[in-house]
């Protein structure tokens, strides 16, 4: 077995914005149960040890934790990588300098759309579109590598475009076009997110496009909407293979849904060693390698090429975290995710509420 490459540190799932795909559980870790500065320390040593390359330092909005600076030296200091996934908002331009002073190698700055009143509204937040803008250009000016990050759904996929000019603007070496994946909140507002079919085909053509018109200026990585595949994308990377999750509150998960399946037991960095529950936790072990599988996947020639899709797309769908991914056409749900692709339907958004919150519509992490 190897060790994990990338670990995503959740440091907090409080966030100003209110975003309606958020990838956070349903049920947040409350501000009382996160992890203190001292134990965030003690994980990155472990993860080094592991030989874990990269930490994704990340929320909720990672700059809510008044700690994100020692927590980043932390990270440095045991020879990671470190990667601030942050929304932009709540991050000002004094701690950013603090955050480079502390090792920081790299930025992630997500954007709703290109059109500023739609983006406020995605987000929930108004003038979250204004404060992005202004941390991209801090970002630049600090010479910290920075990376825009393009949640795309059924709102803002006509204008991919130009949200690709604005991270050029911004000074990004790298944009990365994500399709929502549908855990979670993104569940709950799956109608009104869900691209259509002709979104999708013009929105697969428009990257191929913007990469030939934008070669040698900005990377452009595309992620494709998996409801429109023939076959699941390998999650994760595949289950305990790649990466590991540590919650706000310190359970460590092989994937940042995986506690939307029931029965799964999680252990703590509270009680155990990162080294421990990478090789021993109930929940790596679970779907680890192909023992798990059943038909179809168990006698499918990619089962070790997308490790039968994703577990908690399975269980989302179909019930069961062991059968194929749904979006496979060989599996016998494959219909139920045709169905979904017609559903689209002009609701308003279910926005990520943070119960503790008072700003409106707060509460959203927007990878
Ligand atoms: Fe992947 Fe399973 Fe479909 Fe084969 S049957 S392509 S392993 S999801
Ligand atoms: Fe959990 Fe895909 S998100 S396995």
């Amino acid at each position: 077995m190897h060790g994990p490459v990338g670990m995503l540190a959740e440091l907090t799932h409080r966030c100003p914005l209110g975003c309606p795909y958020c990838s956070n559980p349903l049920a947040l870790d409350p501000r009382a149960s996160e992890l203190d500065t001292q134990t965030w320390a003690r994980v990155f040593r472990e993860a080094a040890a592991l030989n874990v390359l990269q930490v994704h330092l990340s929320g909720g909005e990672p700059g809510a934790r008044r700690d994100l600076v020692e927590i980043t030296a932390a990270a440095h200091s045991c020879g990671l990588y470190t990667n601030l996934i942050t929304s932009a908002v709540g991050i000002t331009p004094a701690t950013l300098a603090r955050l480079a002073d502390a090792g920081l190698d790299h930025v992630q700055i997500s954007i709703q759309d290109s059109e500023p009143v739609s983006a406020d509204h995605i987000a929930g937040y108004q003038g979250a579109f204004a404060r992005k803008k202004e941390l991209a250009a801090e970002v630049v000016r600090l010479k910290i590598p920075l990376t825009v990050n393009v949640v795309v759904h059924r709102a803002n996929v006509d204008r991919i475009g130009a949200m690709v000019e604005l991270a050029i603007r911004y000074g990004a070496s790298r944009v990365e076009i994500a399709h929502v994946q549908y855990y979670g909140w993104a569940v709950r507002n799956r109608d009104a997110l869900l691209p259509t079919a002709e979104q999708r085909a013009r929105a697969i053509q428009v990257v191929e496009e913007l990469r030939t018109r934008h070669r040698g200026a900005i990377v452009i990585d595309a992620v494709t909407p998996d409801y429109y595949s023939r076959f699941p994308k390998p999650c994760v990377g595949g289950w305990g293979k790649r990466s590991l999750n540590v919650t706000p509150a310190g359970k460590v998960l092989p994937c940042h849904a995986a506690e939307s399946i029931p029965g799964l037991e999680f252990w703590s960095v509270r009680d155990h060693s990162l080294a421990d529950i990478w090789a021993n936790s109930p929940a790596f072990n679970a779907f680890r390698g192909t023992a798990w599988m059943r038909e179809p996947c168990r006698s499918c020639a990619r089962r070790d090429i997308d490790f039968g899709g994703c577990r908690c797309q399975a269980f989302a769908i179909t019930g069961d975290a062991r059968a194929a991914d749904p979006v496979c056409h060989l599996s016998p749900h494959h219909d139920e995710v045709v169905a979904l692709r017609t559903r689209q339907r002009d609701v308003p958004y279910s926005y990520r509420v943070n119960a503790k919150s008072t700003v409106r519509g707060a509460g959203g992490h927007t990878q």
